[in-house]
């Protein structure tokens, strides 16, 4: 039976094996290869996306556990401040992290418009920066400005708490 998914606001009919992770869906069989894959086990937050507004990592979230749920990934955030922000700030080296980064600080700023120093440290911990950008990744979300264009959708029904941290 194929899948339904609903990414960023478009449907989508899937026919992928039982044990394929949303990552991989998503990446190999969507071409939407924002979202990054690195440790593949659940502890960098590379791959995480937005399910139904909630930060999720999606390389041990398997694809047809998601049917009827809103899927936004960053290409969904494009016009998001965050994405300029993080360009300003800095807020990256490699970059291999940064989807994961803005995708959760979304979430974050949807949730708490201006977090703390400790709600960002503690809202971010799910997201890893192997090259330390962590004080520009503050600053980023600390500066941006206006309001999100992007994944609106989505982030509109933002639960508290997070989900699959
Ligand atoms: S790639 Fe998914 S948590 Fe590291
Ligand atoms: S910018 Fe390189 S891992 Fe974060």
């Amino acid at each position: 039976m194929p899948l339904e998914l609903t990414v960023n606001g478009d449907r989508y009919e899937l026919d992928v094996p039982v044990l394929t992770t949303l990552a991989e869906a998503l990446r190999e069989d969507l071409g939407l290869t924002g979202t990054k894959v690195a440790c593949g086990e659940g502890h960098c937050g590379a791959c995480t996306v937005l399910l139904d507004g909630a930060p999720t990592l999606s390389c041990i979230t398997l694809a047809r556990a998601v049917g009827g749920r809103e899927v936004t990934t960053i290409e969904g955030l494009r016009d998001h401040p965050l994405v300029d922000a993080f360009v300003r700030a800095d807020a990256l080296q490699c970059g291999f992290c940064t989807p994961g980064q803005i995708v959760s600080a979304a979430a974050l700023v949807e949730r708490i418009p201006s977090p703390s120093h400790e709600e960002i440290r503690h809202e971010m911990s799910g997201n890893l920066c192997r090259c330390g950008a962590y004080p520009k990744i503050e600053e980023a979300i600390r500066s941006r400005h206006g309001s999100a264009r992007g994944g609106q959708a989505a982030l509109a029904g933002f639960p508290r708490g997070r989900d699959e941290r």
